[in-house]
Order: C-alpha cells, then sequence, then structure tokens
C-alpha cells in the first residue's frame, strides 16, 4: 500500500492571513507533501507530525518579487561598467545565477518572476531549480526582452559599431518583427513577456521616459503574447509610454516613474498592475558612480528616484492595483525586503505592502491557486520573521525560517 507523505505542522503564535489582510493566531499549519493541507488556529498538533515550533515568531506566505534578474548583480561584476560589458559573457552569468537564486530563497522570497535574462539562463534556471536540481525560488521567467534599435533593450547603443556582440537579442522594430519576436520567446521556454516601452535608466540612449515603440507595435506584442497565454510586462518610465502600454493591454507596468492622472485613471479602469521599484534610486545613487556607471545614466536616475516615490504614493492613494518589484540585480539580490520599509514610508500600510507581495503578486501571476497565502491547497512556501511586520515592516528584511514546498530552506535564528 501506498505511504502517505509525512505530515508536518508549522506551529507560530501569530500569521499574517494575506487575503483577508488580516493578522491572526495562534496557527498550527499542516503540510503534506509539497502542499498546505491545513490551517488550524489554536494550539493543538496532531499525533505523529512532525513538529516544527516557531515559538513567538510571525507567520506569512513565502514572499513574492514580480520583478528581479538573477543573473547578475553589483556583487558579481568586476565592479566596473565598462569592464564588466567587454569581459562578462552568458556563461558567467549562468554560473552564478544559482547563488543569487539561493540569497533570494533565503531572503524569504520563495516565488520571483525574472523579467530579462541574457541567452535564456533564466529557462535553465528555473528548470533546474523546478527538477530539485539546485535550491532557488519558483520562477516565472521572461527571457529575452523585447525592444526597439537603440532603446533600453539594445545592449550595444554607446558601444562602438566595430564591437560585436553575441547572444540572442530582443532587439525587434515593426508588428512583424516584433510578433515573431514574441514567438521566439515562447518557443524558448517563457512564461511571461517583458518588452521595453520607454527609454530606460540604466542603458545609453539619450531619454528616460520617451516611447520606444509605436502603439501599433505595443498593440502587436500585447496580442501576439495573449494569443499564447502569456501575461506581459512593460517597462515604462514616461507618462506617454505608460498610457501606450496600458492601452495595449499589458498586464502591468514596469518602474511607471511618470505616470500621470490620467495612466492611473486608465490603469484603474483596465485593472492593470502598476510595479514601482521604489529602492532602487537609494543603491544606484549611492553605488553607481563608485562603479564607473557612465554619467549621463546616473543624470537620469536623478530624473526619476524622487518623482517615482510620489507618483507611487498617488497610486497608492488612487487605489491601484500594485504588485511588488524590486528590480533586484539593480542592488544585490537578498536585499529585495529591504523596499517593504520604503513602502510603508510612502503611503502603503505594512498589510498593503505584505499584501502586495503575496496574495496580490500572486494574482498578477495568475498563481493564486499555488502561492501568496497560507491556505489549504496551496504550496507550502513559509516564511516566518521575529517581531511584528504589521508594526515595523522592516522584520521582513530579516527572515529567519523559510519553507519551499514544504522542504526546510533555512532555520537559522541568526542568520543576516
Ligand atoms: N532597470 C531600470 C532602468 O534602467 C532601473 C530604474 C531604477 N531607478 C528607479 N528609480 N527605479 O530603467
Amino acid at each position: 500500500a501506498a505511504v502517505a507523505p509525512a505530515l508536518t505542522a508549522v506551529k507560530a503564535a501569530h500569521w499574517i492571513d494575506t487575503e483577508s489582510g488580516r493578522e491572526r493566531g495562534p496557527v498550527v499549519v499542516l503540510v503534506q507533501g509539497e502542499r498546505i493541507t491545513a490551517v488550524n488556529e489554536g494550539t493543538a498538533v496532531p499525533a505523529g507530525a512532525k513538529l516544527v515550533d516557531l515559538g513567538d515568531a510571525t507567520l506569512l506566505p513565502g514572499l513574492i518579487d514580480v520583478h528581479v534578474h538573477l543573473t547578475s548583480d553589483p556583487t558579481t561584476g568586476t565592479g566596473n561598467y565598462y569592464q564588466d560589458a567587454l569581459t562578462l559573457d552568458v556563461i558567467d552569468d549562468a554560473v552564478i545565477a544559482p547563488t543569487l537564486a539561493k540569497r533570494t530563497l533565503d531572503a524569504g522570497f520563495t516565488t520571483v518572476r525574472n523579467v530579462g535574462a541574457p541567452g535564456y539562463v533564466d529557462v535553465s534556471l528555473r528548470n533546474a531549480i523546478d527538477r530539485g536540481l539546485i535550491p532557488g525560488p519558483r520562477m516565472l521567467v521572461a527571457t529575452v526582452p523585447l525592444g526597439s534599435t537603440g532603446g533600453h533593450a539594445d545592449d550595444t547603443t554607446g558601444f562602438s559599431p566595430d564591437i560585436t556582440f553575441g547572444g540572442p537579442t530582443g532587439v525587434a522594430d515593426g508588428v512583424d518583427a516584433v510578433r515573431a519576436r514574441v514567438r521566439e520567446d515562447v518557443k524558448r521556454g517563457a512564461d511571461v513577456i517583458k518588452f521595453m516601452a520607454s527609454a530606460g535608466v540604466l542603458s545609453n540612449e539619450a531619454s528616460v521616459g520617451a516611447p520606444q515603440y509605436t502603439q501599433a507595435e505595443m498593440d502587436a506584442i500585447v496580442d501576439e503574447a495573449h494569443r499564447w497565454g502569456k501575461k506581459v510586462a512593460a517597462h515604462a518610465h514616461g507618462a506617454e509610454a505608460i498610457k501606450m502600454a496600458i492601452r495595449a493591454g499589458v498586464d502591468s507596468v514596469e518602474h511607471c516613474s511618470f505616470i500621470d492622472a490620467e495612466g492611473l485613471k486608465l490603469a484603474k479602469q483596465r485593472g492593470t498592475y502598476l510595479d514601482f521599484d521604489i529602492y532602487n534610486d537609494d543603491y544606484i545613487l549611492a553605488e553607481y558612480a563608485k562603479l564607473g556607471t557612465p554619467p549621463a545614466q546616473i543624470a537620469k536616475e536623478k530624473l526619476v528616484g524622487r518623482v517615482q516615490r510620489e507618483n507611487f504614493r498617488k497610486a497608492v492613494q488612487a487605489g491601484e492595483k500594485m504588485a511588488f518589484a524590486t528590480d533586484a540585480g539593480v542592488y544585490p539580490h537578498g536585499w529585495n525586503g529591504k523596499q517593504f520599509a520604503k513602502m510603508v514610508q510612502w503611503g502603503m500600510t505594512p498589510m498593503q505592502a505584505i499584501q502586495s507581495a503575496t496574495w496580490n503578486a500572486a494574482d498578477l501571476l495568475g498563481w493564486r491557486d499555488r502561492v501568496g497565502a497560507i491556505k489549504p491547497g496551496l504550496y507550502a512556501d513559509l516564511v516566518a520573521v521575529k517581531g511584528d511586520p504589521l508594526k515595523d515592516v522592516s522584520a521582513l528584511e530579516h527572515v529567519d525560517f523559510v519553507m519551499k514546498g514544504g522542504s526546510v530552506d533555512k532555520t537559522d535564528a541568526t542568520a543576516r
């Protein structure tokens, strides 16, 4: 006869019900195999269950970051922008990616959306994690982001035309070419499609917000991706590009820096997620000049940093759908949780910030049947912190316990 998988009981004094937005407790969460089978109020532990007693800790569902790039970060480069560009290749990215995935998981992020990686490294990383070969978060991956010639996805901009860059490129111009490029990403294993609707900060085009695709191109990307059953994330800083992307029907806008009143209204009407990476500015302004980043890029950061935070506040006040998105990779992986305090500083309640990284992020990913809450049937992705994150959300910067799919990744009260 088949033996039922062992029963584990995870017990904690407090837990956050991210679906209803309430703090409750005490709780005993029953886990069998990869899934949660029961969430019992109280302290009763069934006979025969293996007990994981987290004492006075607060238990939350595993955290979700919908905007990361697990193939690099400032700790993995040579320390110099041009040196990195000229000496690191896709194999360097592939070698380091598992380490960055592990740092992310250890920080309590059990699910991430990787919105851009070179050479399909993200596909291989996702697959190795899913097969249980290496530890890491659940991943949805975008593979190679689409962008116009000379735009934010065109890594050759600003370099001599004599230099040859290898590997697949997401550069595609015109409605036929962008449709073909979406199909190529899907063919290679993309779960989601990412495109650059506007100019960016950390790239060498002059603008930081100008639209980089026509409305027809954006419409074609979204139509094609949705026809293949893939959601679409659009990078956009500029007000016009944000509105064009929303009108095209994207599922989320990333960055959103200069979103205006009309953009907020459109997003609300369409139910578009707005993903603001509002921790980034601190790190870029503190560290990037030392890394030899071209001064023009740092000047662009100064144009977006503060206004992005002000517009984050407006988006919160307008009641927009918002998901937790850090752009980790621009800053060190594992630091993802530092953005929670920023989000509270700029207008969210701690519960709203937590929901943005759990139940609401799961909605954007289309994964509410898997992650985002402590609920029977979902994956047993659980994290615990000391103290009450609803009083001080920075408690989420120090996650002491991480379980993913019923397996304990980390249980170390002293780590980090
Ligand atoms: N990847 C983004 C870009 O280069 C990072 C923007 C970071 N700045 C910010 N204030 N969020 O455009």
